[in-house]
């Protein structure tokens, strides 16, 4: 066992680890922050993605042990007023809600690399999220209102 330092939107946190302890678990078990869902566990949905350094990271799939003293952002890390959290609302882009803080996170790293993306970018960026209740068409839309919101702004 062996501790590592994270700081988690903004709050830093001590995590007991060993070397085979998944970022995810340290998320969800240590620091609280369960808004970071385990869907498939093996890297092939995206529901557990974190911005490292405004790098997604899958984080079921992530030994926590390589993140000492990273800085991570998590879908409950955003600001009231995020742009990509109010064009999920209203766009209608959820039902069970399960898969969205991941679909979150993606579309925030899409949006610093491509400010004024179009569907197509979008599309391939969020190609390795999953929503099981099929929720893709209000999704994109939603992206594509967050860009445009943050290019009006
Ligand atoms: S839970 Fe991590 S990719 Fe599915
Ligand atoms: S909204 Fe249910 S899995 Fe995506």
């Amino acid at each position: 066992m062996s501790r590592i330092s994270l700081v988690v939107d903004g709050n830093p946190y001590v995590a007991e680890v060993t070397d085979s302890t998944m970022l995810l678990d340290v998320l969800r078990d240590q620091t609280g922050t369960t808004g970071v869902r385990e869907g498939c566990g093996v890297g092939a949905c995206g529901a557990c993605t974190v911005l490292v350094d405004g790098m997604s990271v899958s984080s079921c799939l992530t030994l926590a042990e390589r993140y000492d003293g990273a800085r991570i952002t998590t879908a409950a890390g955003l600001p009231r007023d995020d742009e990509v959290v109010a064009s999920f609302v209203e766009c209608g882009a959820m039902q069970c809600g399960y898969c969205i803080p991941g679909f979150v996170m993606m579309a925030h790293e899409l949006l610093a690399e491509n400010p004024a993306p179009k569907e197509e970018d979008v599309v391939n960026h969020l190609e390795g999220n999953i929503c099981r209740c099929g929720t893709y068409a209000e999704i994109r839309r939603a992206v594509l209102a967050a860009a445009r919101k943050r290019a009006a702004r």
